[in-house]
C-alpha cells in the first residue's frame, strides 16, 4: 500500500505543485489548507507523513504542530515543516514545536523526495523497533563482502552504491564498514567520526545481539543504515577477538535485508576470517595486469581456504587509460565471469563525496549509476533465504 502523506499550505498553487511531486514517487496525497482543516485530517487520515506549511492566516503551522504532537492519535506521526522563512530561527522553534525534519522553499522536487524517504524510513524503522519482540527467531539474511585486489580499487565506493541501489530497489540493506580506524565509508557520505563499529568490536560477543548492534546504526539522509568505524589512526591496531567480530556479522544479518560489507583489501588476520562468513564475495579488481595478478592470488588463497564459487568480480574503471587490460583477459586469467564493469567516473565521485552522497543517489541517470543497480540486482536473488548458510537462489 502506498505511504499516505498529508500536506498543508495555505498557498493552492504549492500545495498542488508538492502534491503532485509526491504523487510522481508513488506516495497517496492527502490536502488541506489551513491549520484547522490540517489538524482534522491528521486525526481522521491518519497519514504517515505530514508536511506543514508555517505561514497560514488561521494557525500558524507550529501551533498546529504542537496541537499534533499533544493528540495521543497524532503524537508520532513525522512532520515536515515547510516554510519560505530562511530563519535559522524559526528552524529552532520547528524543532521546539515538535518538527522531526525541515525544508525552506522552494524546495527542489530530489530534496523533497530524499527527506520525505528519510523520515519515512526512520519512522518505520521506529515502529519496528516498537513493535514486540516476534516469537519465531529472526532469519539470517544474506552477507555480501566487498573486498579489493589491492588498496584504492574502488572497494569502499562499490559496497557503499551497492547497498544504496539496494535500498532504491526496495530492499532494507545495511552497510558494514570492517576496517577499524580507515573507516572511510562514513566520511564519505557526511557521517564522519562514527565510531559504532569500534564499540561494537570492543564488547565481548555474547553482548552483541541484533538489538544492540541496532543501537549503533547511523542513518544517511537517504534512509541507508551503517555501521560505520572511525579514521582514528591507532583504531587500527584495537584487537578483536574473533568471537566478537563473528558475532558482530551474524547481527548484521539479522538487522540488514541484506548485510553489505567492506572488507578492505587483502587478507588480514581479521577479513581473512571474515570472507568465510559471506555467501557472496565481490573482488574489485582494476583492469591493470599487477592488480588482475593480485586478485588471481587472492582468489587462489581464498578459494584454499573456505571453497569455490562465492567470489565474483567487480571491475572498477577509475580512470580512462588506454593501458587497460581487455575484459575478456580479465576473465581468462582470472577463471570466472565478471559479474560488473563500473566506468570511470572521476568527476562524479568527487561530487558524490562532496554531496555526502552514494553515486546512484546523487546521479541515478548516470551510467554508473546504472551499473550499480544492474550489480544490486544481481545480488537480490536469495537475499531473504539463507539455508545452512547456502543461498537458495
Ligand atoms: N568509477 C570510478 N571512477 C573514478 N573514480 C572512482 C570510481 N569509483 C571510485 N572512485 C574514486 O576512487 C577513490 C578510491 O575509492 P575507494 O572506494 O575509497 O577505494 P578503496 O576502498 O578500494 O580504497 C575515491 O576517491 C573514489 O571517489
Ligand atoms: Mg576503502
Amino acid at each position: 500500500m502506498a505511504e499516505k502523506i498529508l500536506v498543508v499550505d495555505d498557498d493552492v498553487d504549492s500545495l498542488k505543485l508538492i502534491g503532485l511531486m509526491l504523487q510522481r514517487q508513488g506516495y497517496e496525497v492527502v490536502t488541506a489548507n489551513t491549520g484547522g482543516q490540517a489538524l482534522t485530517r491528521a486525526e481522521t487520515d491518519l497519514p504517515n507523513l505530514i508536511i506543514l506549511d508555517v505561514m497560514m492566516p488561521d494557525m500558524n503551522g507550529l501551533d498546529v504542530c504542537k496541537r499534533l504532537r499533544q493528540n495521543v492519535a497524532t503524537s508520532k506521526i513525522p512532520i515536515i515543516m515547510f516554510t519560505a522563512k530562511t530563519l535559522i530561527d524559526d528552524k529552532v522553534k520547528g524543532f521546539e514545536a515538535g518538527a522531526d525534519d525541515y525544508l525552506t522553499k522552494p524546495t527542489h522536487p530530489a530534496e523533497l523526495a530524499s527527506r520525505v524517504k528519510a523520515i519515512l524510513a526512520r519512522s518505520a524503522a521506529r515502529q519496528a523497533q516498537q513493535q514486540p519482540p516476534a516469537t519465531a527467531p529472526r532469519r539470517q539474511s544474506a552477507a555480501i563482502g566487498v573486498m579489493g585486489a589491492k588498496g584504492g580499487a574502488g572497494t569502499t565506493t562499490v559496497a557503499l552504491n551497492l547497498a544504496a541501489a539496494l535500498l532504491q530497489q526496495g530492499e532494507q540493506p545495511v552497510v558494514a564498514d570492517f576496517r577499524p580506524g580507515m573507516g572511510s565509508m562514513a566520511a564519505m557520505i557526511g557521517l564522519g567520526r562514527s565510531q559504532g563499529m569500534a564499540r561494537i568490536l570492543s564488547r565481548p560477543a555474547a553482548e552483541i545481539t541484533p538489538r544492540v548492534v541496532e543501537g549503533e546504526l547511523m542513518a544517511h539522509d537517504s534512509g541507508l543504515r551503517g555501521l560505520f568505524c572511525s579514521t582514528r589512526p591507532r583504531e587500527i591496531q584495537m584487537p578483536i577477538p574473533e568471537e566478537t567480530a563473528l558475532a558482530t556479522v551474524s547481527a548484521l544479518r539479522m538487522v540488514g535485508r541484506p548485510a553489505v560489507f567492506d572488507l578492505g583489501s587483502g587478507l588480514s588476520a581479521l577479513n581473512g576470517r571474515l570472507q568465510a562468513e559471506m555467501n557472496r564475495l565481490l573482488l574489485v579488481v582494476e583492469p591493470n595486469p599487477i592488480t588482475v595478478n593480485m586478485a588471481k592470488e587472492l582468489i587462489q588463497e581464498i578459494e584454499t581456504d573456505s571453497g569455490s564459487g562465492r567470489i565474483s568480480i567487480v571491475v572498477v574503471n577509475r580512470s580512462q587509460s588506454s593501458l587497460q587490460t581487455a575484459w575478456h583477459d580479465i576473465e581468462n586469467t582470472l577463471g570466472r565471469e565478471i559479474k560488473a564493469i563500473i566506468s570511470a567516473a572521476p568527476e562524479l565521485a568527487f561530487q558524490a563525496v562532496q554531496n555526502n552522497l552514494p553515486i546512484v543517489l546523487l546521479q541515478p541517470n548516470a551510467i554508473v549509476a546504472g551499473q550499480f543497480a544492474r550489480l544490486a540486482e544481481t545480488m537480490k536473488p536469495g537475499i531473504r533465504s539463507i539455508a545452512g548458510g547456502i543461498l537458495t537462489t
